[in-house]
């Protein structure tokens, strides 16, 4: 049968449907289906994803405002309190280069959070991974870039002396039985060189992985990608390796993350990265905006019968204490829209997503 006669065949079958139920005298509203399960038009997504909140350390790296340690604190364990999973809690870099971030240590030592949730830092370096190591986190996220120029801008090597390190640092988290992330920077569009050839980050991520670290995840720093070019490129990765150990993160300056969220879903991804608000930036990538908002991308997951295990509108009142900390409107939509903030909710997720 031709795929044109199995459409055919399809809708007449569904006709036939229609008929039955108008017969049985079902009404039309009784058939519209109540779960966001029953009705997607995409066949590839999985019954739940992974999301990454990288806020405390992706949005807070990129503030000018002073941010005190007892706030960090606040909004991390805010955030502990939603259902999130996986929390980056700050960075080990130098504080020269982030001082935003400098009280990392006293961060992680100071939180109170439940057990289950899994936190990490990022390392660019043996410095910052005892640092790490003395906060006591089980996880830490190696990072590097996909170009020459914001591999320098970024962390001042190219890219053979990052692999180098990158491998120093996965070889004593691997004997301690760290749980190990790598960032890839500008996979799509970078600042410096513009479009980055799709093969050169299939090489580094087969570089990565073989060193032994867990996941990658796929930076899109500048904000840039479309859905056409994650395509590309997870099709090009999936021909040499497993696609459950990639993760994407998006930042969302054209305003396409959620769009190329679906296209990650559609491929086959199962974890996303984002940030309370979409705060967010890299200081050393000009032109960065936030990173996709963990709201939006949660009422995203949620519309589509993902699950997440995640509470929107307690996502929604991390999202306004974010904005009181930083004393600034945050970008996310969801947050927005929602109208939390008047004590007047206008628009919330529907009760049977949450099921
Ligand atoms: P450097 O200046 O080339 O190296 O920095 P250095 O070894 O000479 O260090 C300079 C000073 O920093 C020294 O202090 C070191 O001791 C100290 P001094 O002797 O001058 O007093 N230092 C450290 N201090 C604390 N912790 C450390 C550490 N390392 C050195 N770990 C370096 C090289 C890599 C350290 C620096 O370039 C750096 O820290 N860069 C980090 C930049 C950064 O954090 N960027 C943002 C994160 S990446 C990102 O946002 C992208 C991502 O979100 C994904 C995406 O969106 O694509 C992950
Ligand atoms: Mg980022």
């Amino acid at each position: 049968m031709s795929g044109y006669e199995a459409n055919e065949k399809s809708s007449e079958s569904e006709d036939c449907v229609e008929q039955s139920a108008a017969e049985r005298g079902v009404s039309e509203e009784a058939r519209v289906p109540s779960r966001a399960s029953d009705i997607n038009m995409f066949e590839n997504l999985p019954r739940q994803v992974k999301v990454v909140e990288v806020g405390p350390r992706d949005g807070l790296q990129n503030e000018v405002a002073n941010v005190s340690t007892a706030d960090k604190i606040r909004l991390i364990e805010a955030l502990g309190e939603t259902g999130l999973e996986y929390i980056e809690v700050t960075s080990f870099v130098s504080p020269k280069w982030i001082p935003q971030l400098a009280d990392g240590l006293q961060v992680c030592q100071s939180l109170n959070l439940s057990p289950k949730i899994h936190r990490s830092a990022l390392v660019p370096n043996l410095k910052g991974y005892a640092a790490a190591q003395e906060a006591g986190l089980g996880a830490i996220a190696v990072f590097m870039s996909a170009t020459e120029t914001h591999s320098k801008k970024n962390i001042n090597k190219d890219l053979a002396e990052a692999l180098k390190t990158i491998a120093e640092i996965v070889t004593v988290a691997k004997q301690e039985k760290k749980f190990v992330r790598a960032y890839l920077s500008v996979v799509f569009l970078c600042p410096y060189e513009g479009r980055v050839d799709p093969t050169k980050v299939v090489d580094i991520c087969l570089a990565l992985l073989a060193m032994g670290v867990d996941e990658i995840s796929l930076g899109d720093t500048i904000g840039a990608a479309t859905p056409n070019l994650v395509l590309e490129l997870l099709k090009r990765l999936k021909l040499e390796s497993d696609l459950d150990r990639f993760a994407l993160h998006f930042h969302d300056t054209f305003g396409m993350a959620l769009a190329n969220v679906v296209a990650g879903l559609e491929m086959g991804i199962k974890t996303f990265d984002a940030s309370i608000g979409g705060m967010g930036g890299c200081p050393y990538a000009p032109g960065a905006q936030g990173n996709l908002a963990t709201e939006d991308l949660v009422y995203l997951l949620h519309s589509l019968g993902v699950k997440t295990g995640i509470d929107l509108r307690k996502l929604v009142a991390c999202g306004h204490l974010a904005e009181q900390i930083l004393k600034r409107q945050l970008p996310g939509k969801y947050l927005r829209a929602s109208g939390l903030q008047s004590g007047k909710i206008i628009y919330s997720e529907p009760e049977v997503w949450r099921e």
